[in-house]
């Protein structure tokens, strides 16, 4: 029989199996091992049967997994399987993870092998037609391997393995679908190892089998159980060229020291590979084949060496990788294996070529017995905390819910998390919790699972639109915030521990369309707006409607003020004394004239006035912003506001530095912030992109101005218009919030146009429309929008003919269809951490859920971005770049003639309405506001 066998370890054909399983059939000895579970994936018969070559018992796949089509290989190849694990396999055509679970014993150190051999079995020829077929390996939550068969043979059989540490009392196993051919596999082995064994592997370093070598005149091509207790592949060395040589064998025993972690069998040390005694050196290259790319992985070599030749021969050899030293001068023992590793310190460079040179002192060239070579698989992902896990696999029995998605851990890794699953990931070192529940229309019959009740961090539980008969149960989770219970069959009472958190406003139950509800009038009973119309079509009608009615009464107040005055110079006339004392300086019509220069550079206009850009008699810059409404002046409403503007003091909220304020001259004074705003920046089509660290920064900058106005301001001032053009940047990129107050003092005075100011177009909480309440949580809203663009770089409303989306739709369909790297801004140019961003859309999708309970506080925001950044780094200084002096670009214009159907009017003044250019800047220090 020809064997072609390489370095290409986990490559082989079926025939080594059959060799193997002759050569073994001859040295049975014991029948199975003890905590061996041998699985045959695919097999059809649900009882187990004894592999006689091998002398174990394997079982069918049936109680480890769910789902997954069972299948056998052709039948052309069935002749040359002397194996029935190979025979039949299992492939998962659906979901996009698949997991075995197998039990274990928590904290105990595992061997895990599965085996692939496509066999032709779909007669498609997947492996040779040229196309990409690779699909991935999960253990447990993390990433372990990707098992790649494009243009192999079909009867190549590919074995994976990992030496891993079991956290619980079950080990999963994930095939995961890249997309590039169906996963598959054909038997999985679990076997256990002393814990003493490999002690580099712990529960967050797993490592994959990379290479595994016996030396010396050996036949079998690969050596396992029963010689290796623990059935490891040790596959033989072939080199047989000169002057490499295999001669050396002894009988003796060769033992292992009290402190030899690998246990490595005798059989195997007996025999050993050296060169002919005229050379000094010999090389082992395990570089990968075509299923690993070394030069991507990091290895940990581990030697094994005995002595076996003569009585006590003069041999010392210096062991180097890549030109590394790694052991210098070692000397082998005689009869007694040492291994040599560095423990814990993986090869960064993966081109896994070990050199063994004779030193000159020593008389023989170097020897080896056996070598394995590991990659790191590093356990970074933590698994669902373990009972949130439990009770949620108790409602999937319970309710017999067979979800593609309901498969293996139910939060980790992220991106595989259970459809209708909302999971905590902030705390970090901490197990994801498991916060939302989505069960809406799933069918569900029968009793309430009494799981639910102990999943202490669930918060949101929806269970609408089912057939849950029976009581009201005494829900006593004090976490829970929103249950909706809606449009089912449930019966009455409600027990007073639910009614109390009902009326103290801990908890929002919804029961609308249950018979408990068929005589009652309670607010839980009555069906709530739970927006219905879609969020983008009140997103954009409802602003729009409003913006176009504030431009009317612009245009009309233009029109007036050109006939009653005429003359700006007039306004002067005006300065009279206020009441109220405001800390900050007061500037008359002539000065603010002096400072602008006439009103000569206008760098910004807005839903409030036009913004000029001045420069007070010491030099410093400011900007000047006239508001519009003379009514505002009027108002009493206006003082009261900038007095407590004036007291406002955080180094990302905009200063204010001065007013005026008389019948005809009404301006605030702020300081000028040279790099303009958010949106100019992220969509301003400059030359220059801001990386993700320094949006991060922005990030984090606006949301502690936002934290600040919500928390430390009594009572909350709420900003009503956040927004990328209210973001603004001073010269070392800092974010800083402007026109924030302001639309308080404009709907008090005007409360037939109130809306106005609590919204922009694609910012607007959707939920504004239906209580027309403006909380703090519509701050957050608006703030999740501008997260998304930070990520994006879209504008709150994408437009890609013929659809328009608004942002959040747009980011959830693409992460959808794709992956979270198709919704980053592709200015970012691919340098970004994923999992940053994937924690900072996750957080701007929260912020913009539709129901305001449901979305986190500033407060949570700022600690959830702050994860993401170094306390106190530095910004990078980036090279300055032109301002631009336009407010409008040209992008949002269009936006806005797509969204007026039939109205094309260029010059429309109406689109700057919604949008401020700010320039204004403040770094002062926080200044805590005291009791107003
Ligand atoms: C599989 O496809 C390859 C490439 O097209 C071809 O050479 C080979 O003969 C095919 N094998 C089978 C079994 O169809
Ligand atoms: C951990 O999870 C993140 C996010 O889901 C993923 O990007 C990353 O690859 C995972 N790490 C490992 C080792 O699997
Ligand atoms: C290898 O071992 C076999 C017996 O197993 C023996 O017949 C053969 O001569 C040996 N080869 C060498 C080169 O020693
Ligand atoms: C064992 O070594 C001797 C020489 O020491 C050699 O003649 C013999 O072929 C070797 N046996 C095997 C199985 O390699
Ligand atoms: C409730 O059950 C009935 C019949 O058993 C079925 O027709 C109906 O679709 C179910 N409703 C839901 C929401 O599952
Ligand atoms: C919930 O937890 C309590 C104690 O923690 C336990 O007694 C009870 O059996 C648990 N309920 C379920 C459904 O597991």
């Amino acid at each position: 029989m020809v064997i072609s066998f390489s370095c290409s370890a986990t490559t082989t054909k079926l025939a080594w199996i059959l060799a193997l399983q002759l050569n073994l059939f001859m040295m049975i000895q014991v029948h199975g091992q003890s905590g061996f579970i041998n699985i045959d994936c695919g097999w059809k018969n649900s009882s187990a049967y004894l592999d006689n070559a091998l002398n174990m018992q394997y079982s069918f796949d049936g109680g480890f997994v769910e789902g997954g089509l069972n299948h056998e290989i052709s039948p052309e190849f069935m002749v040359g399987a002397a194996n029935d694990q190979q025979k039949t396999l299992r492939s998962f055509p659906d979901g996009s993870r698949n997991c075995y679970t197998l039990p274990s014993n928590s904290n105990t150190k595992y061997l895990l092998r599965a085996m692939f051999t496509y066999g032709n079995y779909d007669r498609l020829n997947k492996t040779g037609d040229g196309s990409l077929f690779l699909f991935g390996l999960h253990i447990g939550v993390n990433f372990w391997e990707a098992v790649n068969l494009s243009n192999s043979d079909p009867t190549t059989t590919v074995f994976k393995e990992v030496l891993t540490v079991a956290s619980s009392n079950s080990l999963s196993v994930c095939l995961i679908n890249f997309g590039s051919g169906i996963p598959f596999i054909s038997s999985l082995e679990l076997r256990p190892l002393r814990d003493t064994m490999y002690p580099f592997v712990n529960t967050s370093v797993s490592v994959s089998y990379f290479q595994r070598f016996r030396f010396g005149n050996i036949t079998d091509p690969i050596t396992r159980y029963p010689v290796d207790d623990y059935d490891r592949f040790w596959e033989r060395w072939i080199s047989t060229s000169y002057p490499f040589i295999n001669l050396m064998n002894t009988t003796n025993n060769v033992g292992s020291l009290p402190g030899n972690n690998f246990n490595v069998p005798s059989a195997i040390l007996q025999h050993a590979s050296t060169v002919d005694a005229n050379y000094s050196r010999f090389s082992i290259n395990v570089a990968s084949d075509y299923n690993r790319d070394a030069m991507s992985l990091q290895l940990l070599p581990i030697f094994h060496f005995t002595e076996i030749n003569g009585s006590n021969p003069n041999r010392r050899f210096d062991i180097n990788s890549a030109g590394e030293g790694l052991f210098p001068g070692f000397s082998p023992s005689r009869l007694r294996v040492d291994s040599m590793y560095k423990s814990g310190q993986f090869l960064q460079k993966g081109d896994a070529l070990f050199t063994l040179s004779k030193t000159s002192s020593s008389s023989l060239p170097p020897l080896i017995n056996a070598l394995e070579v590991y990659s790191l698989v590093r356990m970074e992902n933590l698994t669902t905390d373990s009972d949130d896990a439990k009770y949620m696999k108790e409602v999937k029995t319970h309710y017999n819910l067979a979800q593609t998605s309901w498969n293996g851990d139910p939060c980790s890794p992220r991106e595989y998390s259970w459809e209708g699953l909302t999971c905590d990931y902030s705390k970090t070192n901490q197990n994801p919790r498991i916060v939302t529940i989505n069960l809406s229309s799933s069918g569900l019959g029968g009793g309430f699972a009494i799981s639910f009740m102990n999943m202490t961090s669930l918060e949101n539980l929806d269970l609408s639109h089912n057939n849950l008969t029976g009581a009201i149960p005494d829900y006593q989770l004090k976490s829970l915030k929103v249950l909706d219970l809606s449009n089912n069959k449930l019966d009455g009472p409600i027990h007073d521990s639910i009614l109390q958190r009902v009326q103290a406003g801990l908890l929002d139950l919804r029961l609308q369309g249950n018979p408990v509800c068929s005589n009652s009038k309670d607010a839980y009973c009555s069906v709530k707006k739970r927006n219905s119309t879609p969020t983008l079509l009140i997103a954009v009608v409802v602003p729009l409607v409003l913006i176009s009615l504030l431009v009317g009464m612009c245009i009309l107040w233009k029109f007036y003020w050109k006939g009653k005055s005429g003359d700006r110079e007039d306004y002067a006339m005006y300065e009279e004394e206020t009441p109220l004392h405001v800390d900050i300086r007061r500037f008359t019509y002539a000065e603010l004239k002096h400072i602008t220069n006439d009103f000569k550079t206008i760098v910004g206009k807005g839903g409030f006035g036009t913004v000029y850009y001045g420069t007070l008699e010491n030099g410093e810059e400011v900007a000047v912003k006239v508001l519009m409404e003379s009514s505002i002046a009027e108002s009493k409403d206006f003082l009261p506001e900038v007095q407590t503007l004036s007291k406002v003091h955080h180094k990302n909220l905009v200063a204010l530095k001065g007013y005026c304020q008389n019948k005809k001259c009404l301006a605030l004074i702020y300081d000028f912030m040279s790099r303009g705003n958010l949106q100019q920046l992220i969509r301003g089509g400059d030359d220059y992109s801001l990386n993700w660290e320094q949006r991060l920064h922005i990030a984090l900058d606006s949301a502690q101005g936002l934290e600040y106005l919500h928390e430390s301001c009594t009572p909350s001032i709420v900003h009503r218009d956040v927004k990328t053009p209210n973001i603004l940047l001073d010269k070392n990129l800092v974010g800083i919030i402007s026109d924030f107050g302001l639309s308080r003092a404009f709907n008090d005075a005007h409360t037939h146009i109130s809306t106005v100011a609590a919204g922009t177009l694609g910012y607007l909480d959707p939920e504004y429309h239906s209580t027309f309440q403006v909380t703090v949580k519509t701050d957050v809203y608006s703030f999740g929008i501008v997260l998304l663009e930070i990520i994006t770089g879209q504008s709150p409303v994408v437009i890609e003919p013929p659809h328009t989306f608004h942002l959040p739709n747009w980011v959830r369909q693409k992460i959808a269809k794709g992956s979270i790297h198709d919704v980053v801004d592709k200015r970012l140019l691919g340098q970004y951490d994923a999992s940053s961003v994937q924690s900072v859309v996750d957080l701007a999708l929260n912020c913009v859920e539709n129901t305001a309970i449901d979305r986190p506080t500033m407060t949570e925001v700022v600690s959830r971005l702050r994860v993401w950044l170094p306390v106190s780094s530095d910004k990078q200084s980036v090279s300055a770049t032109p301002r631009r002096k336009e407010s409008m670009d040209s992008e949002m214009r269009r936006q806005f003639h797509l969204l007026i159907s039939g109205v094309g009017n260029e010059e429309s003044s109406s689109f700057q309405s919604g949008y401020t250019s700010g320039t204004f800047s403040g770094t002062s220090d926080v200044i805590p506001l005291t009791g107003r």
